[in-house]
């Protein structure tokens, strides 16, 4: 990871943060794409401009995930954590991250500084305490958070609810409510017992907040999709939060007499950020450097997130620095932006391990090298809807753009150098209105990329980086140096220098997205970067020498994608194809001819019909979702087919013992599949 400090020519101060991820698993191409990758190439860009910018992140090292992949493999949670944080640190380096700490919630920096959050909201008399009933195993002896507790949902049947939610019907229920809770520990039924937790206010700040956003949008553009989001939590009204869980792992509540209770995952993970950038001092011998880029009130912070962390960033983190600010002589700055991506999927699925639907980034940096890949997402980017990963798109970006494109112009030029210039810049001589054109196009791109960088639109600047190569090629062949060097090598000479001219332009332009290209591309210049100002200025005089060229971008073969997209869904050896199921899967599936012999609505309900079947001599009753397109009258009498043997379920408290098919019509209404009046009823539809 390169390092900070050096000279820094614009005003601006910029303190840049990406989503701490969690410990908990490998990065994917997916991480990259929300939060990091256009981190990286904002901070890259601003660096080469001179700004003096901090970028810092970290592993979030807490949160009951970490704790149940340890209990799982029967290992500690500083176990998992070690072996993420090290191996997610080595796939961003990998990747080519120019983070200027890559920090971390277990260290004890951070505790302190979570603690001391806590401990001001607590003794300004901020936090409520209040008492709850929660799960409590007592073969483990310990409370058990949401995620450790299953079992029925008491509005719909679903046995895998959550101990107060379902995402099987989207209930909310009180955990007293939730049938058969079972322990995920111990398997053991646990009790309710009364448990006491702080409360932070968020309502308190709901007007400051929505004047923030207001203020903020106004000044800096945010994305609809932030606003929408931070609307929808405005609309329904901010509620008191818990910031304290009753559990061993994560920063302790720092009162006397209180045990196994920590703060909030998201409490403290969110004050990583600054915890970091303490760290990132103390590293380098300043550890006030903090405070210049967190509490000065000019520097301006920007923090890239994925759309899952959205409330955290816009709502919960800045309410906390408003309660901190309001009543402390040190103030805090909020984020200025937001900028949120959507997600990207792989091959049009969402990345799984389980269903080895994806690849590692270490594992992808094992095979290809990194700039096509920070190229093919980059220029991807889920900016306003989610995107997806495709090899082919990945080979083509690569041997089409990269190679074809820029490596081929830089390639071309330089052979032109070395053949006929004896490998130095010739002299640019008397102008032509092409070359004079040209000139001012090269001019022209950094500051058209530069505006784009700093507005978060990343893919619309790559766009325009590789444009700026399209241009040099057009340039190269409508000059046509092969001929002009027999019959006019001053023209000649001027089109090789204003060629050499771009590719400096093009080594600077392109460095916030193929850092280690680019800085190949400077040395076969042989020249030092010359920073975001200087760029697609006459840098090189003529004479100057050049050093030897290589072969940027290698083309990558049909064969070597085709071996990765044979690998997805392979798990354990085995290829896991979702969409195919085999005869004996699909015969697994009882479809029988049925009569509706009588109908009737449920109660409290205007989409459920409850149907009363004829199978051959057997009877049933199943409900259907197909109020909406028949009354009772219509559906009796008709021929439907239903699944035999589904298991019973229970819809709004009427007893569904099988399914009917049915399909969706046009107005979103569903029309059951009907069968001619010549069919019996009880026969296998196969
Ligand atoms: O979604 C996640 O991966 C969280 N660990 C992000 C935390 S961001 C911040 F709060 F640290
Ligand atoms: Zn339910």
């Amino acid at each position: 990871m390169i390092k900070i400090l050096v000279d820094k020519v614009s005003s601006e101060k910029i303190l840049v943060t990406s989503a701490l991820p969690y410990a908990n698993g490998p990065i994917h191409l997916g991480h990259l794409s929300g939060a990091y990758l256009p981190a990286d190439i904002f901070v890259r860009y601003h660096r080469s401009k001179g700004t003096d910018v901090i970028y810092v992140c970290g592993s979030d090292e807490h949160g009951v995930p970490i704790t149940i992949t340890a209990d799982k493999e029967k290992i500690t949670p500083k176990e998992v954590i070690d072996r993420f944080h090290n191996a997610n640190i080595e796939a961003f380096e990998k990747f080519g991250m120019s983070f200027d700490i890559y920090s971390r919630t277990s260290h004890p920096t951070h505790h302190e500084t979570a603690k001391e959050f806590f401990k001001n909201f607590y003794d300004r008399g901020l936090l409520n305490e209040k008492k709850s009933m929660q799960f409590f195993d007592p073969k483990a002896n310990m409370f058990l958070p949401d995620r450790y507790v299953e079992g029925t949902c008491p509005k719909c049947g679903n046995e895998e609810a959550r101990s107060d939610e379902c995402e099987n019907c989207g209930a909310l229920y009180d955990p007293s409510e939730l049938k058969n809770p079972k322990s995920k520990i111990s398997g053991e039924t646990p009790e309710l017992r009364e448990t006491s937790h702080w409360y932070f206010p968020l309502g308190k700040f709901q007007e400051e907040l929505e004047k923030y956003v207001d203020a903020s949008n106004k000044k800096y553009n945010w994305k609809e999709n932030v606003l929408q989001y931070c609307y929808g939590w405005f609309k329904d009204g901010l509620k008191d939060r818990a910031v304290t869980r009753d559990l061993d792992w994560g920063v302790e509540v720092p009162l006397e007499g209180v045990d196994h209770k920590v703060l909030y995952v998201w409490f403290e993970a969110v004050l990583g950020y600054i915890s970091a950038a303490k760290e990132l001092g103390k590293e380098h011998g300043t550890p006030e450097l903090w405070k210049k880029y967190w509490q000065g009130g000019d520097t301006r912070y920007v923090a890239f997130i994925g759309k899952d962390n959205v409330v955290f960033h816009t709502i919960i983190f800045p309410a906390m620095l408003m309660a901190w600010n309001e009543g402390n002589e040190d103030k805090y700055i909020l984020p200025e932006n937001v900028p949120a991506n959507e997600f990207l999927n792989f091959e049009g699925k969402k990345f799984s391990k389980s269903r080895g639907w994806g690849i590692d980034v270490k594992e992808f940096l094992d095979i290809f090298p990194a700039d096509p890949l920070r190229y093919t997402l980059g220029a991807n980017l889920p900016e306003n809807k989610d995107t997806d990963f495709y090899w082919k798109e990945f080979q083509s970006r690569n041997n089409g753009e990269l190679a074809d494109i820029l490596g081929n112009f830089i390639n071309r030029t330089f052979i032109f150098a070395n053949k006929h210039f004896e490998g130095k810049v010739p002299q640019l001589g008397e102008l032509t209105e092409m070359d004079s054109e040209m000139l001012q196009t090269i001019a022209s791109y950094p500051a058209k990329i530069g505006e784009l960088i700093e507005k978060y639109k990343m893919k619309d600047a790559i766009f325009e980086m590789m444009n700026l190569a399209r241009a040099g090629n057009k340039y190269f062949n409508d000059s046509e140096p092969w001929k002009s060097v027999k019959t006019d090598k001053a023209a000649c000479s001027t089109t090789v220098n204003i060629c050499l001219q771009t590719i400096a332009a093009l080594a600077e332009v392109f460095s916030p997205v193929i850092p280690e290209s680019s800085s190949k591309i400077f040395t076969m210049l042989n020249l030092k970067p010359v920073g975001w100002q200087n760029a697609g200025k006459e840098i090189l005089s003529g004479g100057h020498q050049l050093n030897k060229p290589e072969i940027l971008f290698s083309k990558i073969e049909d064969e070597a994608i085709e071996a990765q997209v044979n690998k997805l869904g392979v798990v354990d050896g085995k290829k896991e194809d979702d969409n195919l199921i085999s005869i004996d899967d699909f015969f697994k599936v009882e479809l029988k001819t049925a009569e509706v012999v009588h109908a009737e609505k449920v109660k409290k309900s205007n989409k459920l019909l409850k149907l009363n079947l004829r199978i051959g001599k057997e009877k049933r009753q199943v409900v259907a979702g197909i109020a909406k397109s028949y009354t009772p009258d219509d559906i009796i009498g008709k021929k439907v087919i239903i699944v035999a043997n589904l298991q019973p379920a229970k819809l709004m408290g009427v007893e569904s013992q099988g399914m009917v098919l049915a399909v969706e019509n046009i107005d979103g209404g569903l029309n059951v599949v009907e069968l001619p009046e010549n069919v019996e009823t009880g026969v296998r539809v196969k």
